[in-house]
């Protein structure tokens, strides 16, 4: 392993003690490390880098990366808002950032796949506490992959709504990379980029009428926007027996509003109303789409990232002690790419 740098906390003990042997945990050599820890919701300017985070023990399943870069996605800046009040206001401060790039700082005593010193990459479950925003992020064995398989094939249509976006880019390349057809909506700015990658037609919904432009009908469509414009456009426009999947599911934000005891039980009844209305009146299913890392996934995106066939365009990178800047620059809206905060 490299040399560590002077703002991480070493421990000087054994880094494996009889007692966390025997229950399996691995103590980690990095007790503490910069982070950047969001105490309380509000606008970038909350974000606070902080010089002396405490790094848990490794559990016997998880992995400590030592982080080089992280993206910021929109979760994370509606999280700083807010998003997610109901279960994570009590557990402020917390860690933002859920993806990473980095190195294998040290493994738990049951992980088989990956070792010290090997390039990762990976995803937190989307309700992790501690995030990935650290020189030292913890993930577990299945949410990280080797740097160096969605394994199905596809001859379906898919309609992609917002494929100018990171993840609707992301879902063209691999939807093509496995054989579907594939239509999407953009802004006009990234019409070119989203032909390029393999889509076979692409319309601008700011300048025209989707339902009227999209040629044919579908077999599923991904609404990454989910506003109630885009919802009705996109079940108008799948087959009978097609799938629609909405990235912007509403148990959160019914949750953050009326508490958990009512907020889950009013996003479970509001989930089954609409797939029965939907059922009826366009005999299609319908349902809320959340990430979920996992090592074929994983695996399928390192294949195709090094076959050329899944590239994710980087708009802007900031150094971690301009975290408040890059939250500004994401909350701006419109930018093609990713925007990257680097660690090293
Ligand atoms: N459920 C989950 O687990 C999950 C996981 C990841 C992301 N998400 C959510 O999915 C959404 C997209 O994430 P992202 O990382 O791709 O965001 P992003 O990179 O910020 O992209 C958003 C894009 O949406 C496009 N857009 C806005 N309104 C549109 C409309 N009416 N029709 C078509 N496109 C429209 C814009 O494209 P132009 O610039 O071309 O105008 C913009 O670039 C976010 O709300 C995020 O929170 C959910």
């Amino acid at each position: 392993m490299r040399m560590l740098k002077s703002h991480v906390g070493l421990k000087k003990a054994a880094l494996l003690d009889a007692d966390h042997k025997k229950l399996g945990f691995f103590r980690c050599i990095v007790t503490s490390c910069r982070a950047v820890v969001l105490p309380r919701f509000g606008g970038p300017e909350v974000l606070e880098l902080r010089s002396n985070v405490s790094v848990p023990d490794l559990k016997p399943n998880e992995v400590l990366v030592r982080a080089r870069a992280v993206s910021i996605n929109p979760l994370d800046t509606r999280m700083r808002a807010g998003y997610g009040r109901s279960i994570f206001e009590p557990l402020l401060p917390l860690i933002l950032g859920r993806d990473i790039s980095g190195e294998v700082a040290a493994v738990g005593a049951s992980v088989r796949s990956l070792s010290v010193g090997q390039e990762v990459f990976g995803a937190l479950h989307p309700t992790a506490v501690r995030g990935t925003y650290a020189d030292f992020a913890i993930l577990s064995e299945d949410e990280l992959t080797p740097e160096t398989s969605i394994n199905y094939t596809c001859d379906k249509g898919l309609l992609v709504v917002g494929g100018g976006g990171a993840v609707g880019f992301s879902a063209i390349q691999l939807s093509v990379a496995a054989g579907c057809h594939v239509s999407t909506t953009c802004g006009s700015q990234s019409i070119d980029r989203v032909l390029v990658a393999g889509a076979e037609q692409a319309v601008d919904y700011t300048a025209e009428d989707i339902e009227l432009a999209i040629k044919g009908k579908f077999d599923a469509v991904l609404d990454t926007i989910g506003a109630p414009d885009t919802e009705r456009i996109g079940v108008n426009l799948l087959k009978r027996g097609g799938h629609y999947m909405t990235l912007q599911g509403e148990a959160a934000s019914l949750t953050d509003r009326y508490g958990l005891a009512i907020g889950l039980p009013t996003a479970t009844a509001i989930l089954l109303k609409k797939q029965i209305q939907y059922r009826f009146s366009h005999g299609i299913d319908y349902s809320w789409t959340y990430m979920r890392a996992d090592p074929e996934g994983l695996d399928e995106i390192r294949r195709l990232s090094e076959a050329g066939k899944l590239k994710i365009p980087v708009e802007k990178t900031f150094p971690v002690t301009q975290v408040r800047e890059a939250h500004e620059a994401k909350d701006k809206g419109h930018i093609s790419g990713k925007v990257v905060l680097e660690l090293d």
